[in-house]
């Protein structure tokens, strides 16, 4: 089908076979008036796969849907924007209602799952706040995931330009976290060994095992149509312990989308996974 539009349409038929791909590969749509982007965001790939046209390249993930070719397409096209302490007083009250938790249940060690974390920034900033709390990797462990293989490489190195470093992180947080100089920055080990970097579908994928006391989706959902949306609420709500909390990004929310989670009475601004019936 897709092979078929990129042969009738020439290139508006490639870009919407490249936007069909990466719907059914992530549940990400690419909206109508920011179909210009797929050609802007594929360019680089033109040079370093050596293919010499964006319908060239549409044809070759088509005829192999699951392939490499595909894959760098893929992850080219993903929105991966992110940065160190995004919306800071969110994270903040996060990491408020771990320490919350963890006095109430001191035997316990704490579940967070940073679901779509893009480069690392946000599962490391968290990682940070709750030392500053007190908080090691014997009271809260860390599931930090992404659809992207390339973003789940890049978070796992934990290198980060100049540009990255400066964008949301202290300079104090910078010289205690971060070995380097200049272009690149290194983030200690001591601190990326509390996350786990997985490779995780939400759209397809089971949940990690295990329940989650608290799970992060920030600015992941937005880019999903209603009845992706709808099922993936759904994996979140299978991942939450009964009292789990539920994160998302500035502009979304659970109110008209989902009967399983509701507005967390105690931290405002957090959602709660909704008592069984
Ligand atoms: C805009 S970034 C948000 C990063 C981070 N949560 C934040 O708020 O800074 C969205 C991330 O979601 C990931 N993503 C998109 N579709 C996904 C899917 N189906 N399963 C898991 N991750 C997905 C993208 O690869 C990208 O890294």
């Amino acid at each position: 089908m897709h092979r078929a539009i990129v042969a009738q349409q020439g290139s508006q038929g490639a870009a919407a076979a490249i936007s069909a791909l990466l719907e059914e590969r992530t549940g990400q749509q690419i909206a109508a008036s920011r179909a210009w982007r797929i050609d802007a965001v594929l360019k680089p790939l033109l040079r370093t796969l050596g293919i010499e046209s964006v319908d060239a390249l549409a044809s070759r993930a088509i005829l192999d849907p699951r392939g490499t070719v595909a894959d760098s397409v893929v992850d080219a096209l993903l929105n991966q924007e992110t940065s160190f302490f995004r919306d800071p007083a969110l994270l903040d009250l996060v990491a408020d209602a771990i320490v919350a938790r963890r006095t109430a249940v001191p035997g316990r060690r704490l579940r967070i799952w940073s679901a779509g974390c893009a480069t690392g920034q946000e599962p490391l900033s968290l990682a940070m706040l709750l030392d500053e709390r007190g908080l090691d990797e014997s009271a809260v462990e860390i599931v930090a995931t992404d659809v992207s293989a390339g973003a789940i490489a890049r978070a796992r190195s934990a290198r980060f330009s100049q540009f990255e470093i400066q964008r949301g992180l202290a300079v104090r947080r910078m010289m205690r976290w971060f070995d380097g100089e200049g272009v690149e920055w290194t983030a200690q080990r001591a601190l990326v060994r509390r996350i786990q970097f997985r490779r995780h579908n939400l759209v397809c994928d089971p949940p990690p095992a295990g329940s989650f006391d608290m799970i992060l989706c920030r600015n992941v959902l937005l880019y999903f149509g209603p009845e992706v949306r709808s099922s993936v609420f759904g994996t979140l709500a299978v991942a939450a312990r009964p009292d789990g909390l539920l994160v998302l990004g500035a502009g979304e929310t659970v109110i008209g989308q989902t009967a399983d989670f509701v507005p967390a009475p105690d931290w405002r601004g957090l959602y709660r996974r909704k008592a069984a019936a």
